[in-house]
């Protein structure tokens, strides 16, 4: 069966290109979902895109994956180090979620070095920049099935 990837970007990466560009890069939101999708697709599997700057509809759209998405690529941006309804989420409907962080999130302020996220996930990369994306979805490509 075809793997379906659902990239999840969260808060603020919808400025991504503006926002701190000697953190994340100047590739904008639409370059990396563009990214991504071609790589997906070089590797034979379909990658839809989703960003939210908002907990609830994040929450939302994790539990909507549920039979539709058999992975996801998630940036959860800030809510990595507050959301336990994300961490809930993923594991209510036992997604298999590949966490993501373009900047090093170990070498910056401390409230960003625990990750509700890391431990239920099925692998995180971090400070790889926008590649980071990329070695996740190779991850999800090289993963067995089921
Ligand atoms: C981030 C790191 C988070 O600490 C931060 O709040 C973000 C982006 C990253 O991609 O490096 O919004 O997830």
């Amino acid at each position: 069966m075809t793997k379906k990837i659902l990239l999840i970007n969260g808060p603020n990466l919808n400025l991504l290109g503006m926002r701190e560009p000697e953190t994340y890069g100047s590739q904008t939101l639409a370059d990396v979902e563009a990214l991504c999708r071609s790589h997906a697709e070089a590797k034979g599997m379909m990658l839809d895109c989703f960003q939210s700057n908002h907990e609830g509809v994040l929450v939302d759209t994790i539990q909507q994956s549920r039979g539709v998405y058999s992975h996801i690529v998630m940036n959860p941006g800030a809510y990595t180090h507050t959301s336990i309804a994300i961490r809930d989420a993923i594991i209510g409907v036992e997604a298999k979620v590949y966490e993501v962080h373009i900047s090093n999130v170990y070498e910056r302020e401390e409230f960003r070095h625990h990750s509700y996220i890391s431990d239920i996930a099925i692998g995180t990369v971090v400070g790889k920049g926008i590649p980071g994306y990329l070695q996740a979805i190779d991850f999800i490509a090289e993963m067995a099935e089921g």
